[in-house]
């Protein structure tokens, strides 16, 4: 009788955590630098990241010479555009927002739908697209043999292979590895310096994670659970679903990382929404009413202030990062 007794109390006290376990949101914090994956297991070597960043910056990358990945990732627009769409090397528009880069390392999908997994599978995309950079790999690699930098930079850091396409990849995916933000006001606030985020940020921390429910998608030391939901935009891009069958991935598009989303305007995949008080107004009426809406969108009824809140503490999640363009051989 004992036994039965204490069997149904963990029966039942199991059955009340279930909701809090699928739930189980990982906490805001400091991005944990040995957390980092790297392909070799150790941080790249000083000169491979600065062969990925030679790369990342030269528009010898492109078929017309004239675009570069910093050409969307500009690093002094918060590694975006400021547009809302993308143009490729050919004029075409690219049909959705250039994301940001930040924090990267930690990430294990790429792409709006995530249709890469790995940063080094993801880089050689943009180059070869015909809509971005429109530039075959092959006729890449002969590009930059006649370039002495290159010649030498590949000789000396893949003696076996020299300059291949993956060999660009694993460059180029190191420097993005480097693109760190770990340092913003929020980080000095949880280690403990209390004057580093204003008394309207510190309530917008609070119903980040309470009242407004944005810990729901945006948790962890980088602001994303890496999964894919749709949030109510309501254009026709299937997003997902492109990649995955099924209901759910139907509009659905990747929680991006929120850390420097001050310097990252315009938002959401289309660039639709123009400013961090809109995004906040968007997710206060619980999204548009579309088909296959996240059952986590709910409204908020949140007030003017709170709102206003909010954006404050999106705003302490700013480090504007000083990056020196390399010279192009
Ligand atoms: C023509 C503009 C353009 C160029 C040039 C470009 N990108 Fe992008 N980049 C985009 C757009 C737009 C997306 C999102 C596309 C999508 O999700 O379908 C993207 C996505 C990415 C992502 C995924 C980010 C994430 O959060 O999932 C990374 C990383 C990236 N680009 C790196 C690069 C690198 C490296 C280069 C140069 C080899 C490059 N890009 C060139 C526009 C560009
Ligand atoms: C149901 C999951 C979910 C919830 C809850 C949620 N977000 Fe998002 N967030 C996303 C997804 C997914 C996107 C990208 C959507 C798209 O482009 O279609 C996004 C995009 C954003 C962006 C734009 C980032 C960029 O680089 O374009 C900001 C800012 C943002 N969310 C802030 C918030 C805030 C603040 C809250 C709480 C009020 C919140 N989110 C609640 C999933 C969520």
């Amino acid at each position: 009788m004992k036994i039965q007794y204490s069997f149904w109390c963990l029966f039942v006290s199991l059955l009340m955590m279930f909701p809090t376990m699928i739930l189980a949101q990982e906490p805001l914090g400091v991005p944990d630098l040995e957390e980092i994956e790297y392909p070799d297991d150790e941080p790249p070597s000083a000169d491979l990241v600065h062969l990925g960043k030679v790369l990342f910056f030269d528009p010898r990358l492109s078929l017309k010479d004239n675009q570069s990945c910093a050409t969307c990732h500009n690093p002094d627009l918060g590694f975006g555009e400021g547009v809302k769409a993308a143009f490729g090397t050919m004029g075409a528009a690219v049909g959705r927002n250039t994301p940001h880069i930040y924090n990267l390392a930690w990430n294990v999908t790429f792409f709006w739908d995530g249709r890469a997994s790995t940063l080094e599978e993801q880089a050689l995309g943009p180059i070869e697209a015909e809509g971005e950079m429109n530039m075959p790999l092959s006729k890449l690699t002969g590009k930059l043999e006649e370039v002495t930098y290159y010649q030498r930079a590949f000789a000396r850091l893949f003696p076996d292979e020299g300059i291949t396409a993956e060999n660009i990849a694993i460059a180029i995916a190191a420097f993005e590895r480097t693109i760190i933000v770990d340092d913003t006001p929020f980080d000095r606030y949880i280690q403990g310096d209390f004057s580093a985020m204003s008394p309207a940020a510190i309530r917008g921390m609070e119903l980040f994670e309470g009242k407004a429910r944005c810990i729901l998608c945006h948790d962890g030391p980088n602001f994303t659970n890496n999964g894919f939901h749709n949030i109510g935009i309501g254009d026709d891009d299937p997003g997902r679903a492109t990649i995955q069958e099924g209901a759910s991935n139907q509009g659905a598009f990747k929680t991006p990382g929120l850390r420097n989303t001050l310097l990252t305007a315009p938002y959401m995949h289309d660039g639709s929404i123009g400013s961090l008080e809109d995004v906040v107004k968007h997710y206060n009426k619980g999204g548009n009413q579309v088909e296959g809406l996240d059952p986590l969108m709910k409204p908020l009824n949140l007030t003017d202030e709170e709102i206003y809140d909010l954006v404050a503490f999106l705003g302490a999640l700013t480090q504007p990062l000083r990056v020196e363009r390399p010279q192009i051989p």
